[in-house]
């Protein structure tokens, strides 16, 4: 096979060396295309572009396949999210000392400052928590400004520990904000998701016992959802993080492009979607052919996935995770049987069958999260617990990539071209 791959225009040649991934993937190197040239590429989407190499999370989309640091996803379904996240950002598993350590490093960090109690106050009470987490996450660096230096390895290691301990507080606070109930602090002796479900459900009158089954399932989910290489939140972190701003900033940035209905947004459209299917009499066919309709903008929520052209891996684990919990927590829960029957038919629809839309991991995990109690705009910030480990990982590789300059693509201007001032009164 060739090893390089060679670019010819106007009697210019440019000789792209081919580079070769630990999987066999090959790319064009074109980073002197411009500079011997004069050329750019044009991607919009940049569906075609390689914008790092990264050796945290490998997909193959044909074949359906999701690795965490060589890891098959389906096989990290027993590890604990703080072993996934540890996995993630440094590399390799934990020993048990070294995941003792991270889970005590985390839960040091826990508490919220108290002077931010009132920034929850400040937010109208129906604001939607995904704004709250971000503008929270980015309102986190004014009270370490000391400590968040994105060149020094102490400042970061303490801004990891602080992002994954206090994301699930300002999380559950978003959320007690909305109801109107006292914020619950947070429990170090409790794991992870148990902590976070406390935090959301306890209220200091009574008690509070979390099933453990709804900690597992969300534990499972939040490991499902911890990373998925170049998507849209997490090239935003790289690169706003490109800019050598420190962690709290770009994460909050990755936090705003995961709230959009076509990345992480999507959870809360399923279950809307679905509870619209299911007051019109349950006619998944109409819901279908909207969907297909190119004058109409609708788009089946939970399907279809720039990379995956074959059943979303961790799609096909949330639905059993669903089959288990929800008959568990709602019994039989109507919404699901309409999910699993729009499933059903679009599978067998020529054009979802041509254009290979299958479901994502959006499709069945806001069913969970509904039966669990969670409301439906927190959702996507579920996603972001989730995926705030890959953010860290990706942020941490590309500051200590030497490649590493500042994102900044070009464009190809279609504007008007030279033209002189008119002033005001001669236009
Ligand atoms: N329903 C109906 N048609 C669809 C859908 C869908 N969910 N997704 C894609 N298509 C069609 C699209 O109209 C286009 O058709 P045509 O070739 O006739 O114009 C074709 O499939 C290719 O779509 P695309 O928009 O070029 O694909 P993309 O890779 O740019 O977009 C996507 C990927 C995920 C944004 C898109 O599939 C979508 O909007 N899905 C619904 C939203 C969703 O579930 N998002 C969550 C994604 S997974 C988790 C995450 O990243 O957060």
């Amino acid at each position: 096979m060739s090893d390089r791959a060679t670019i010819e225009l106007d009697g210019v040649t440019f000789d792209a060396p081919v580079i070769v991934g630990s999987e066999g993937e090959r790319a064009l190197d074109i980073r002197r295309l411009r500079l011997d040239t004069g050329l750019v590429t044009y991607d919009p989407g940049y569906g075609n572009t390689g914008s790092a190499q990264s050796a945290i999370t490998f997909i193959d989309g044909e074949a359906g396949v999701l690795r965490y640091r060589g890891y098959p996803i389906e096989e990290l379904t027993d590890a604990s999210f703080l072993g996934v996240s540890y996995l993630l950002i440094h590399g390799e598993l934990p020993t048990s000392e070294e995941l003792e350590r991270f889970r005590r490093n985390i839960t040091l960090h826990t508490l919220l400052r108290e002077d931010m109690r009132p920034f929850f106050d400040a937010f109208p009470t129906d604001a939607h928590p995904m704004a709250i987490l971000a503008s929270a996450t980015n309102a986190l660096s004014t009270f370490y400004q000391d400590h968040y230096d994105p060149s020094d390895p102490d400042d970061v290691e303490i801004s990891i520990y602080r992002l994954m301990a206090k994301l699930p507080t300002v999380a559950a606070w978003s959320y007690k904000r909305s109801i109107g109930q006292p914020y619950i602090y947070p429990s170090n002796e409790l794991g992870y998701a148990e902590n976070f479900l406390s935090m959301m459900f306890a209220v200091p009158a009574e008690p509070y016992v979390c099933d453990q089954d709804v900690a597992d399932a969300l534990e499972l989910l939040l490991i499902l959802h911890a990373d998925h290489e170049q998507n849209c939140s997490t090239s935003t972190v790289r690169m706003v993080g490109s800019s050598h701003l420190n962690l709290f900033g770009s994460i909050s940035a990755g936090i705003t492009a995961l709230w959009g209905p076509r990345h992480g947004g999507a959870n809360q459209d399923v279950v809307q979607t679905l509870m619209q299917i299911h007051e019109s009499d349950d006619d998944v066919k109409a819901f279908v052919a909207r969907a297909k309709d190119p004058k109409d903008p609708f788009r089946l929520p939970g399907f279809g996935h720039r990379v995956y052209k074959n059943y979303d891996p961790r799609a096909r684990i949330i639905k059993e995770i669903a089959d288990r919990v929800v008959g568990k927590l709602v019994g039989a829960d109507p919404l699901f049987e309409v999910a699993q029957r729009l499933e059903e038919v679009a599978l067998n629809d020529d054009f979802f069958v041509e254009r290979k839309l299958y479901p994502n991991v959006d499709f069945y995990s806001g069913l969970i999260y509904r039966s669990m109690g969670i409301p439906l705009p927190m959702f996507p910030v579920l996603f972001a617990l989730g995926r705030l480990p890959g953010w860290i990982a990706q942020w941490k590789e590309m500051t200590e990539d030497p490649h590493t300059r500042i994102n900044r693509p070009r464009q190809v201007y279609v504007g008007a071209g030279y033209r002189t001032f008119v002033p005001t009164d001669e236009r």
